[in-house]
């Protein structure tokens, strides 16, 4: 049938897609389908706004490398990144189970997730506990302590802790031409789920802003700053992996995260510290800041 009215085309597309065999798949075309119907007849998209759209994609595309992926730096700014890790947070709270989407999680609930970010560099050196994993990047000097639980309370021995931030500058080792690792490592919870270790209080950065995505958040009129914060993986036999990040309470930026994904409770206090002996005995002989936090896994089914 050919289509008549605005709703006919989209009725006629959806239509075509009935031979489908993937029932996920058909059904997140046809929502697709009807959400990008309704965009473009909501904005009265005009045929040249409709090709600036188009040719913005095309550009996002051309700034991919193997090193650089914008359309993930797209679907972060835009926060669909957050949305779809929030959702998966909410699935288990369905499941009757797991971490809050929004506001404190109670001793029960397991920590909440966020953005992995295109940070990640898989393979740091296993480093042991109490390790200075930032030697002689810039920055303060910070303890990091706290616990690996269950969401009973149980400690994790042996949870795999896979630390990584920028430096006191904000530049991770991956955006300086050359470098090694830095500012990264894994560490192993002992037996009562402990962890310390030494790294550098992070501070904030902008998403990189010399591409599309950054002429896109400047004609949105926003700013490209992420809050101060330092990545975790956290990762235990018999228990869901953990996609996370401390942010550090007070850092610029900490109410406006260029991706949104900050969470009140994985805002954290950087407690600052004079001169003197950090829990661990190291003698320090300049301020230093210490962070604590614990981490709540959930038992995997
Ligand atoms: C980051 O945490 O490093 C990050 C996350 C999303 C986009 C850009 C950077
Ligand atoms: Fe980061």
């Amino acid at each position: 049938m050919t289509p008549m009215t605005e709703d006919d085309l989209t009725q006629a597309v959806l239509a075509r897609m009935a031979e489908s065999t993937d029932p996920r798949f058909a059904e997140i075309m046809r929502l697709l389908v009807k959400h990008l119907h309704a965009f473009v007849r909501e904005a009265d998209l005009t045929p040249e706004e409709w090709m600036h759209g188009i040719q913005f994609l095309t550009q996002v595309g051309q700034a991919c490398t193997d090193k650089r992926q914008e359309f993930i730096l797209l679907s972060d700014t835009l926060g669909v990144s957050m949305m779809v890790v929030m959702l998966e947070q909410l699935r288990a709270v369905r499941a009757g189970k797991g971490p809050k989407a929004q506001g404190t999680v109670p001793m029960t609930e397991a920590t909440e997730a966020t953005v992995l970010g295109p940070f990640y560099w898989e393979g740091a050196p296993e480093s042991p506990l109490g390790a200075d994993i930032a030697p002689g990047v810039k920055g303060e000097p910070t303890f990091y302590s706290g616990r690996v639980t269950d969401t009973r309370g149980e400690p994790v021995a042996g949870a795999l802790l896979d630390i990584w931030s920028g430096d006191g500058d904000g530049f991770y080792d991956m955006q300086i031409e050359g470098a090694e690792m830095a500012a990264r490592a894994r560490i192993r919870t002992d037996a009562d789920g402990r962890y310390w270790f030494w790294s550098i209080r992070p501070t904030y950065y902008p998403v990189p802003v010399d591409g599309p995505v950054g002429r896109m958040l400047g004609a949105m009129g926003r700013h490209p700053n992420r809050p101060g914060h330092i990545h975790l993986l956290v990762n235990a036999p018999g228990h869901v992996p953990l996609t996370t990040q401390l942010f550090v309470a007070n850092s610029p930026y900490i109410d406006s995260d260029a991706v949104f994904g900050v969470r009140p409770s994985l805002v954290v206090d950087f407690e600052p510290h004079q001169p003197g002996t950090a829990p661990d005995g190291r003698r320090m002989d300049r301020p230093w800041w210490s962070a604590h936090h614990d981490f709540r896994l959930e038992r995997a089914a």
